[in-house]
């Protein structure tokens, strides 16, 4: 088979190192791919927001299958480009992709379909929404959210009345996400631990994926801003087998019935981003997409080749597929450039690559990375994810940090404490 990757971060590398796995395929090619990426399949710059030069180009080199990482062009419509072409490709439909393009649908489809949710309001204007922290229905922290794609950022957790209205200003009436300011949606605040978990759905059939742990905060400890996640740890210790079931029954299963039942059958990875409360685990966002960093840790513990599942999801019969996992478990390290979450300082040169290729159980993978002049250097914010596996957590984290502590450039900034959390959940007495 001849495979087509959409997208240039590290969950984009992690699926391409685990297709170029697969007996089945025969090329790889990314669009538009990074430095990582480069090294293992035909990088090509095509702007994937440009959802016809997507298509014309898997057209051209007759790909067998197209794998879509990145929201932003599935929400423009790449899925329904190809389908309308007769291509087959890994992405939903934009009606099915509109549960993470819009936060205020999926607020309501939520509601429809009884998905256990936090208490929300939907605001159409700065007044309404002032309106509505005058109120404080839910109390503070409050949170505040901007209705469409704003690159992850546009979620705010309001401490008091003026830190929301602040957000409501510059979401609503300076515009800072652009056309997503049109609705906030407001969000009681939901106390708990975070959980992703995702699964690939063929429109009706479901397979579940490892459950991760994502680490959304700049800093240990969770604490400074929400970033795109810091980290990964898989698997997600706070989950027992009893409440992967309640999830899948109250939440994964209606979710894809209820798409179906309205006209938009989900074919794809269904991401639902849980916060686990001490009355259940509670939806906080979907996702229409694979996860980053989480993507990097489930693709380290997949055992089975992931080409027939994706081909499965593309063509509607997932049959009775099963994914085997790795026992180990798995963690993600990402390195992020200084600046970031703001504007990431670039262009600086990566160095301690070249020692790190070919250590068992250990993946560099590459996100915001290019090659100039011979050197990688560093373009976006956040750069790699040192992804590490082990006979146990400890080890997984001891080799993640090893590596991480052998990569340098200028303005380098990671977590210290991925892995933690759980290890204190495994180890109370520690
Ligand atoms: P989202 O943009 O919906 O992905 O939210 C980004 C982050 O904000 C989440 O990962 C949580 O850490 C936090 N968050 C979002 N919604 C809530 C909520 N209702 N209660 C508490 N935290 C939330
Ligand atoms: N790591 C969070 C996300 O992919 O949205």
């Amino acid at each position: 088979m001849k495979i087509l990757v959409v997208g240039n971060g590290g969950r984009e590398h992690a699926l391409v190192w685990k297709i170029r796995q697969s007996l089945l395929v025969k090329e790889v090619y990314c669009a538009p791919g990074n430095a990582g990426i480069a090294e293992l399949a035909d990088c090509v710059p095509i702007d994937t927001t440009n959802i016809v030069e997507v298509a014309d180009f898997a057209q051209t080199i007759k790909a067998d299958l197209t794998v879509v990482g990145p929201e932003l062009p599935m929400v423009l419509g790449v899925g329904d480009e190809f389908r309308r072409r007769g291509m087959p490709i890994f992405c939903p439909s934009r009606a099915a992709a509109e549960i993470e393009g819009s936060k205020a649908f999926a607020r309501e489809f939520m509601q429809r379909h009884r998905i256990p949710s936090p208490r929300y309001e939907i605001c159409s204007s700065p007044e309404e929404a002032n309106a509505f922290l005058e109120r404080a229905p839910f109390g503070y922290p409050v949170v505040v959210k901007a209705d469409g794609l704003a690159a992850g950022k546009g979620t705010i957790v309001a401490q008091s009345a003026s830190e929301a209205k602040d957000a409501v200003s510059q979401i609503m009436s300076e515009k800072k996400f652009g056309s997503a300011g049109a609705k906030v949606v407001m969000e009681e605040f939901l106390r708990g631990e975070e959980v992703s978990f995702l699964v690939f759905s063929d429109g009706s059939r479901v397979v579940p994926m490892i459950s991760v742990q994502d680490h959304k905060r700049l800093g240990d400890g969770d604490t400074g801003p929400n970033t795109g996640g810091m980290g990964t740890v898989a698997p997600s210790t706070n989950m027992s087998l009893d409440v992967h079931k309640q999830i899948m029954q109250e939440i994964i299963l209606p979710t894809i019935k209820g798409l179906d039942a309205e006209g938009r059958r989900y074919q794809g990875v269904l991401y639902a981003g849980l916060m686990m409360t001490d009355a259940g685990p509670r939806v906080l966002e979907y996702n229409a997409r694979f996860g980053d960093p989480e993507t990097q840790v489930i693709m380290m513990r997949m055992k089975s080749d992931l080409v027939p599942v994706l081909k499965g999801v593309a063509e509607g019969q997932l049959g009775d597929a099963k994914m085997e996992w790795t026992k180990e478990p798995a963690i993600c390290v990402v390195l992020a450039a200084g600046g970031y979450p703001g504007e990431a300082d670039t262009g600086k040169e990566v160095k301690g690559l070249p020692a790190l290729k070919g250590v068992p159980e250990l993946q560099v993978f590459h996100a915001a990375t290019a090659v100039r002049d011979g050197k990688v250097v560093t373009v976006g914010g956040r750069v790699l994810g040192v992804t590490a596996m082990g006979q146990n957590l400890d080890a997984a984290v001891q080799r993640a940090y090893d590596a991480a502590g052998k990569i340098h450039f200028d303005g380098m900034q990671y977590r210290k404490d991925i892995g933690q959390k759980a290890l204190a959940r495994l180890h109370p007495s520690r």
